[in-house]
């Protein structure tokens, strides 16, 4: 059974101690909660996949704690890549690399790439530094579910399968990062996250980024298969509010204020579940700045294979 630990030096201990000993343990991050194991751990990382009921063939994300980590596990790093880590980490940014032949294949799903981040939450940046190497880790939900945003999320949904979690409270920014593979010398961007495309584009102003397709769940990043992010309530989306049904429908107004419509959309989605709510109707944020990445994850959650 899981224990929920407090976000404190002896928390990090026994998170560290819990990693050490091949566990996987619920870690915060500014994003959301992952689910993580020692990267030097090829039996851990596959009690992630186990546990998430994730395909083995699709890749976890690489957390380090220090930018030169990204060259222990990188074969090489393009110059938008640089540009990139060096202005958004630590954050919620995640850049895929080609991976040195060092890197387990059992994190990167087979493939010769690998996907790094360095996490903007202190926690995350003491447990990797304390285990003196970095974790690997996806979201703390299982497959398909919406990613946790609290320590209780992770116990909610993993509580039989994690030993440790440890607390780091809610999660600021509560979407997944954004990805932009940048194995080759125009980045292209695989998962919208608070790291905009407009920022993007500016920091690479020279450098032609391009936005992955994402027809019908055949992308390389998980988050982009279609009904990723799924509650059990059947969503409705409206572009405006004008178009809400009258009377007692219930409605979730995601056309606020996009930072705190982000921070509190995979728990208001969780919300309806626990109210027993069938369906729910959503007004949609403009699609701009971090309203494209809310608007991708509430396309996800409405879609109905
Ligand atoms: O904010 C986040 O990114 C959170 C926190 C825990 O860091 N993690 C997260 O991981 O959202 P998740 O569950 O989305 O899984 C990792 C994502 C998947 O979409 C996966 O396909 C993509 O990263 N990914 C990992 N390695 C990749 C690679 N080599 N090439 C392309 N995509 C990759
Ligand atoms: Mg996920």
């Amino acid at each position: 059974m899981s224990r929920i630990i407090p976000g404190n030096a002896i928390g990090v201990v026994e998170t560290v101690e819990a990693l050490r000993h091949g566990l996987i343990v619920g870690l915060p991050t500014e994003t959301v909660y992952g689910l993580a194991a020692d990267l030097a751990n090829d039996d851990a990382i596959s009690k992630v996949f186990s546990v998430k009921g994730r395909p083995s063939s699709h890749p976890l994300i690489v957390h380090i704690a220090r930018h030169e980590q990204l060259f222990d596990l990188a074969e090489s790093v393009t110059t938008a890549c640089t540009t990139l880590v060096a202005h958004a980490w630590p954050g919620p940014l995640t850049v895929v690399v080609r991976a040195r032949s060092n890197v387990s294949r059992v994190v990167t799903g087979g493939q010769d790439t690998v996907a790094v981040r360095l996490p903007g939450h202190q926690l995350a940046q003491d447990v990797i530094t304390g285990l003196g190497r970095p974790v690997a880790a996806p979201s703390a939900n299982r497959f398909g579910r919406v990613s946790p945003t609290s320590a209780q999320h992770v116990l909610d949904d993993l509580g039989t399968d994690v030993t440790v979690i440890l607390d780091g409270g809610n999660c600021l920014v509560g979407v997944e990062s954004t990805i932009v593979d940048c194995t080759t010398a125009q980045p292209e961007i695989l998962r919208h996250g608070s790291v905009t495309v407009d920022m993007i584009r500016d920091l690479l102003a020279d450098i032609d980024v391009t936005l992955a397709d994402t027809p019908s769940g055949t992308t390389r990043a998980s988050g982009m298969l279609a009904r990723h992010y799924a509650p059990k309530a059947r969503l409705v989306l409206h572009e405006n509010a004008a178009d809400l049904p009258g009377d007692s429908a219930v409605v979730l107004r995601c056309d606020g204020d996009a930072v705190e419509t982000a921070r509190h959309l995979f728990e208001r989605l969780r919300e309806l579940d626990r109210a027993g709510v069938d369906t729910a109707h959503v007004v949609l944020p403009p699609a701009a700045g971090l309203g494209v990445a809310i608007r991708d994850r509430l396309f996800k959650a409405a879609a109905h294979l």
